[in-house]
């Protein structure tokens, strides 16, 4: 559904900050993106959606094709009308309209009675928000406002909803919210693109994951086998001894280890 291929990415014409990343996000599937700060993640989410020319960035190689779009040649305000929808890293609500101005804010180029339809939805889903809809967003939770924020991605019926770090600050019981959340919003028929660091909660809702470092994709695998991967273990799940080295230089330690051996 989502094909990304062999693409570069680079800011102010000289810093190459995506050095040929490819990525697939099947239809009806969870995949997450995963890696530490700076790793490119969010740069990469910016290639998909049209947002790369506002911060002074280019795509100089490569292609990222969603169904019949061509998503390269596609304008930032009509990647919507291509079916995708984007929770940007922090939230982003808007702070002084209200809970239900936001989600109104969502759904912009919908029909009324759908729109209506769907704020029902998400108020039964989140009694919090109905119970404040007349206040303004701001007043919420860290919590609440990741909820408005996915309510809000979803107002204009996505078929790829792309979540850039919703864990981000949150306690660790609203993490497994936002979690199971992901889940339900998957099981109505939405693929998911989830980027975040915390690897335990992206690997329990994402099928698959990609694991980068440094403007590239050093792993790729089921959501299980890289659960049970020992370099995944200590660099993102912190299950393992933390260290300090990066993924690639454990790669070439352990092949040198090998090769001495
Ligand atoms: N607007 C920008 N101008 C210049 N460099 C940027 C800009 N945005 C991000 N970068 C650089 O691109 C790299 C990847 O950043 P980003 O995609 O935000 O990573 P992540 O989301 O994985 O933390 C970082 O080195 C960052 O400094
Ligand atoms: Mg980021």
């Amino acid at each position: 559904m989502l094909k990304v291929a062999n693409i570069e990415v680079v800011y102010h014409s000289v810093v190459l900050v995506l050095k040929g990343v490819s990525l697939e996000v099947p239809s009806g599937k969870v995949v997450a993106l995963l890696g530490p700060n700076g790793a490119g993640k969010t740069t990469t989410l910016r290639t998909i959606t049209g947002l790369l020319d506002i911060h002074h960035a280019q795509a100089t190689k490569g292609s990222v094709l969603f169904g019949e779009h061509d998503l390269l040649q596609t304008k930032a305000h009509q990647v919507v009308g291509c079916g995708i929808s984007q929770v940007m890293e922090g939230r982003r609500i808007l702070a002084d309209l209200t809970v239900e101005e936001n989600l109104q804010a969502g759904g912009t180029m919908e029909p009324r009675v759908q729109v209506a339809e769907d704020i029902a939805k998400h108020y039964e889903r989140f009694p919090i928000l109905a119970e404040r809809r007349k206040q303004p967003a701001g007043y919420l939770s860290g919590g609440e406002q990741q909820m408005l924020a996915i309510a809000r991605a979803l107002m204009c019926r996505p078929k790829l909803l792309l979540l850039d770090e919703p864990s981000l600050g949150l306690a660790p019981k609203l993490v497994a919210q936002v979690a199971s959340l992901i889940s339900e919003i998957n099981s109505d028929g939405v693929s998911v693109l989830l980027v975040e660091q915390n690897a335990a909660m992206a690997l329990d809702v994402a099928s698959e994951a990609y694991v980068m470092e440094n403007g590239k994709i050093v792993l790729h695998g089921e959501s299980e086998e890289l659960r049970q991967d020992k370099d995944v273990q200590e660099f993102y799940l912190g299950i393992a001894k933390a260290g300090t080295r990066s993924y690639k230089e454990v790669k070439l330690y352990r092949r040198l280890k090998r090769w001495l051996s």
